[in-house]
């Protein structure tokens, strides 16, 4: 009876994740979204758990244990700014575990002396060849964000030709596995080969593309699951697979286009380069420009209407979330209406703004994504940036040369008022200039983020 169920709780599961991923795409809906899509992981575990086909539930309680200890202390340790980095682990994982389970699968066939059929040989293929494609990647992608390997594109000559030998080879691999899976050699080599072209492919981008890379690598950890689900005949794996793999290639797409670059110019542009470098395009700035206090920020204030909080991933390096709020409760009293301006690709993760700003308790309501809000700047009194700096930069928008150019960005500098917040005149993630610092209507305010926010509260309250 129980047997029969099954399939009807990987329905439910299936419908859970889905309903619980439309309410994820709204901060307001988020945490329930989370939480639908959590009950439908555990109706699909629960499930697989009553399955007649378990050999052993104390290694697989044993699991659970260790797994979830390990999991929580991360997730309660983890700082925000790290997350980039957890969630390439996190997918690794995912990518290696798929690739471990179709290889006990084909494993079990060889034992039984019995021939995969139908579907089975090419989805053992492409689960544990994804899989440990996307083990490695990620791991380099890990390596890269906590700075254990360099961050700088690595290069050589001849390098895309090396990687498209590989390529080759190891489809001719995935080939004689389809034809005979019962013969192991091509099988191990197919492993080395996807583990091997996981590293060869992370290695050549710069650390700074990382964030698309694990958007992509979450995507290929999707499939990866995918495939696995094939292999086993479990549908609950396919459907959950198939939703991680379109929604990381759908984020992955969005994050390209809000960089105005490709996917391709990202796998093999080199992009990290730029950085390392500090190359830009355009020509050298002549002007200076002119740091100011908070004190004097405040005497603005005092004659404002509106302002327009620009965060980007300055104020999450400073966690200076919770002072921005205090802020902007403190310019509220004041009779100024504050809303925040969110760039699709501010921070270092999707929603990376958003999330920092849930977590202080400012009203979603406040929240405006770039192309709404874009038109308020020529009638604002004060753009306020606090620790953004390419999302701003008005070369993306006129100079033909810089690396930036055609990246949609906020338009503070049409504002009244831009006060910049940063440490030092130092670029950012893509190493170039930025001309908003010298503008004649910029003010400049050099210190750590939170520092400086909760001082400009201060002088605010002390001109009342
Ligand atoms: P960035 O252009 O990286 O600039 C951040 C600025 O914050 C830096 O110039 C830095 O200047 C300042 N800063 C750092 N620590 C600070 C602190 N403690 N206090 C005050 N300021 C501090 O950031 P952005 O404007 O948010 O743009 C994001 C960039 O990341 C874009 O180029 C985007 O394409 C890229 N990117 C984003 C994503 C996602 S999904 N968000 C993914 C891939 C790439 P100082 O050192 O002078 O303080």
């Amino acid at each position: 009876m129980i047997q029969e169920i099954i399939p009807y709780a990987y329905l439910l599961a299936a419908v859970l994740l889905i309903v619980g991923m439309k309410n994820l795409g709204s901060p307001k809906t988020a945490p329930r979204g989370n939480q639908i899509a959590a009950t439908g992981m555990a109706v699909a575990i629960i499930a697989t758990l009553v399955m007649n086909e378990v050999v052993s539930f104390t290694v697989i309680i044993a699991g659970v244990v260790v797994g979830s200890a390990i999991g929580a202390v991360l997730a309660t340790r983890i700082q925000m700014t790290a997350m980039p980095q957890m969630v390439a682990l996190l997918n690794g994982f995912g990518g290696g575990a798929s690739a471990l389970v179709a290889t006990a699968e084909l494993l079990n066939y060889v034992r039984a002396d019995s021939e995969p059929t139908g579907i089975v040989p090419l989805a053992i293929v492409l689960g544990v060849l994804i899989g440990a494609i996307t083990f490695t990647g990620s791991l380099i992608a890990f390596g890269k964000l906590q700075e254990l390997v360099t961050g700088a594109a690595v290069t050589y000559p001849g390098q895309q030709i090396v990687n498209g030998l590989l390529a080759i080879t190891t489809i001719a691999l995935g080939v004689l596995v389809v034809m005979d899976p019962l013969v192991l050699g091509p099988y191990w080599g197919l492993i080395a080969m996807g583990l091997l072209l996981g590293v060869l492919l992370v290695i050549p981008i710069g650390g700074a593309d990382m964030p698309v890379v694990i958007s992509l690598l979450n995507s290929y950890s999707g499939l990866a699951a995918c495939a696995t689900g094939f292999v086993l005949g479990n549908a609950g794996l396919v459907i959950s697979g198939s939703l991680v793999g379109a929604s990381g290639i759908i984020l992955t797409k969005i994050m390209c286009d809000a960089m105005n670059r490709s996917l391709a110019n990202v796998l093999f542009g080199a992009f990290g380069a730029a950085e390392a470098s500090g190359g830009g395009g355009g020509g050298v700035e002549t002007r200076t420009a002119k740091g100011y206090t908070p004190e004097d920020a405040a005497v603005i204030f005092s004659n404002a209407r509106t302002c327009i909080v620009v965060p980007g991933y300055g104020m999450a390096v400073a966690q200076a979330q919770h002072a921005v709020r205090e802020l902007s409760d403190e310019l509220g009293t004041h009779g100024i209406r504050v809303k925040f301006a969110i760039h699709p690709v501010a921070g270092r993760m999707p929603g990376h703004m958003n999330v920092l700003l849930a977590e202080a308790d400012v009203p979603y309501e406040d929240l405006i994504e770039m192309e709404e809000i874009n038109s308020e700047f020529p009638e604002t009194d004060v753009a306020l940036v606090i620790g953004a700096n390419d999302v701003v930069n008005p070369d993306a928008r006129t100079d033909k040369g810089s690396p930036i150019y055609g990246m949609p960005i906020l338009d503070v500098d049409r504002s009244q008022h831009v006060f910049v917040i940063k440490r030092s005149m130092n670029p950012g993630f893509a190493g170039v200039q930025n001309p908003l610092f010298f503008n004649d209507n910029t003010m400049m305010i050099f210190g750590d983020a939170k520092g400086v926010v909760l001082k400009l509260v201060e002088a605010i309250r002390d001109l009342a």
